[in-house]
């Protein structure tokens, strides 16, 4: 499973590539905003130190407003991928985008049928966003199954990107059901390293060597 991380935030970012486990970045409008940076900035300095897929969101309405102002945004760097909302409009510029050549991620996806439109339109990668269905007391992980069921029923490429992660559990889930890629928060990858265990051990381990060596 490939690790995308979902920020806006360059210290986070630089700080996981060090870690020599991360694939690939995901933003979003409000991500961006937070950052306080313009976005053409937050995606130069992204660019900078990841070599992957780094997700750069559309906020057109219009199929053909949304298609210029994605191509802006993928003709910077080949790495750009144009994210587009589940939307009538955004399934019709995902056609026109896949037909020009360019990769894409549709976002907002909360059912297995939008899911399979934007397979259908060309999506190369689909955002289930499992976090915002558990806030509503809805089981999201069940999306990520129904979407790998379907997919696969069909042989479809369109790349599954977990995404709205909020816990490890959401990352581990993913990773058994056969979610292509998962997105997640600084924040969640960190937890996803730390055991309590590991931890003890090591203090064990490194007591145990200052007392031999007295
Ligand atoms: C995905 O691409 C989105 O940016 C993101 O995962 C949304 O997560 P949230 O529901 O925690 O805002």
């Amino acid at each position: 499973m490939k690790i995308f991380i979902d920020t806006g935030e360059i210290n986070e970012i630089r700080e996981l590539a060090s870690w020599g486990i991360l694939d690939g970045v995901t933003t979003n409008p409000s991500l961006a905003a937070k950052s306080g940076k313009p976005f053409r900035q937050l995606l130069d300095e992204i660019l900078a130190i990841v070599d992957g897929p780094i997700s750069a969101e559309v906020t057109a309405l219009k199929a053909d407003e949304m298609v210029k102002e994605g191509e802006t945004y993928a003709k910077i760097h080949k790495n750009i991928v144009i994210k587009v909302p589940l939307i009538i409009e955004g399934l019709k510029a995902l056609k026109i985008l896949t037909e020009k050549g360019y990769k894409t991620n549709c976002t907002l996806c909360f059912s297995p049928s939008q899911a399979l439109l934007a397979a259908k339109a060309g999506a190369t990668y689909i955002s289930p966003f499992v976090g915002r269905l558990d806030d509503i007391s809805t089981d999201g992980m069940q999306l990520i199954r129904d979407i790998r069921q379907i997919y696969d029923n069909y042989g479809i490429k369109t790349q599954i990107l977990t995404a709205s992660a909020r816990s490890p559990m959401h990352f581990v889930e993913a990773a058994k059901i056969g979610s292509d890629v998962i997105t997640a928060p600084y924040s969640v990858l960190k937890q996803l390293v730390q055991h309590p265990l590991t931890d003890l051990g090591l203090a064990k381990f490194l007591s145990d060597w200052e007392k031999a060596k007295k």
